[in-house]
């Protein structure tokens, strides 16, 4: 290179341009604002897989409620998985598939339940998409209908941490990580229980069993046992930009995702780390 043609070079001014982004007192001044709220006005419904195993029981009377909802909301449907995600990993981690095997083998069933849901409101408008429809063009399908059905499960394929067999992001994190990435106006998660107790409800100490009403997701991280909802969903909360609340409901009682949607204290309330107090 001639001194001639290096002094032509146009520099693109760029605050970051000569920095490392690995050191958080440069770049905290650049990328340290709030995000903006792509998709304000959307609700995002996580619906779990243990009540779309239930079958018609379940889901007929859920999407009774679910349609009734599309007057008043504009909504992303997400599924989780269920019974076959959990036969299928038994089935992977006996053959010792890697993690980031198992994680698309179970998203595909979060998948199917989507798919299962969508066909039951079709008559209203709303489809499933998958993932890269969600990630581009999910106001375009918004724009044509009052919702939309997506798989809940995250698609991180072969990028799965390992550290677990089991992987760790699977219908819950996918549905957070997706309702603050959007600056959605809230996140419901639907379960087949009333919210987070002090312990299992269907487990050896159910009798002991309380129904935590409103707890954070620090509460929630500092304790070992087990959850409705995956764990690293606390990790996700701890960092969340829009999302101050999730509220967890139990899908089985009719009305209850309604009355969560109208702001109405119907379940759990777990304060993300984008809450104010
Ligand atoms: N602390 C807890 N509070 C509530 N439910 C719990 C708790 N620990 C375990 N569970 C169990 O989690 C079940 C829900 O399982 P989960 O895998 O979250 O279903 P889904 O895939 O539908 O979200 C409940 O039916 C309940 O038995
Ligand atoms: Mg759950």
């Amino acid at each position: 290179m001639t001194a001639s043609s290096k002094e032509n070079i146009k520099h693109v001014l760029s605050p970051l341009a000569s920095q490392t982004l690995l050191d958080s007192d440069l770049t905290r001044p650049v990328a340290s604002k709030r995000p903006v709220r792509l998709l304000p006005w959307l609700q995002v419904v996580k619906i779990g897989g243990r009540i779309m195993d239930r079958g018609a029981e379940a889901i007929i009377p859920l999407v009774q409620e679910l349609r009734a909802l599309l007057p008043e909301h504009r909504l992303l449907f997400l599924t989780g998985a269920g019974i076959r995600a959990r036969h299928i990993f038994s089935v992977g981690l006996d053959l010792g598939l890697p993690v980031g095997s198992l994680a698309p083998l179970a998203a595909s069933e979060a998948g199917q339940n989507g798919q299962i849901l969508a066909a039951m409101l079709s008559a209203d408008g709303v489809s499933y998409v998958d993932h890269s429809t969600i990630a581009n063009q999910l106001s375009v399908h918004l724009s044509a209908a009052r919702a939309v059905v997506g798989s809940a499960f995250p698609p991180y394929n072969h990028h799965e941490f390992p550290g677990s067999r089991i992987p760790p992001h699977r219908a819950d994190v996918g549905a957070f990580l997706l309702a603050d990435a959007l600056g959605a106006a809230g996140l419901t998660i639907v379960e087949d229980v009333d919210g987070v107790y002090s312990t299992d409800p269907n487990g050896a100490d159910a009798a002991k069993a309380q129904l935590v009403r409103e707890t954070t997701y620090a509460e929630l991280a500092s304790g070992t046992g087990s959850l409705p909802v995956d764990r690293m969903l606390l990790e996700a909360m701890a960092n969340a930009n829009h999302i101050e609340r999730v509220q967890v409901v139990n899908g089985l009682v009719a009305g209850r995702i309604t009355a969560a949607l109208r702001g109405e204290h119907v379940g759990t309330i777990i304060r993300t780390g984008a809450s104010a107090a």
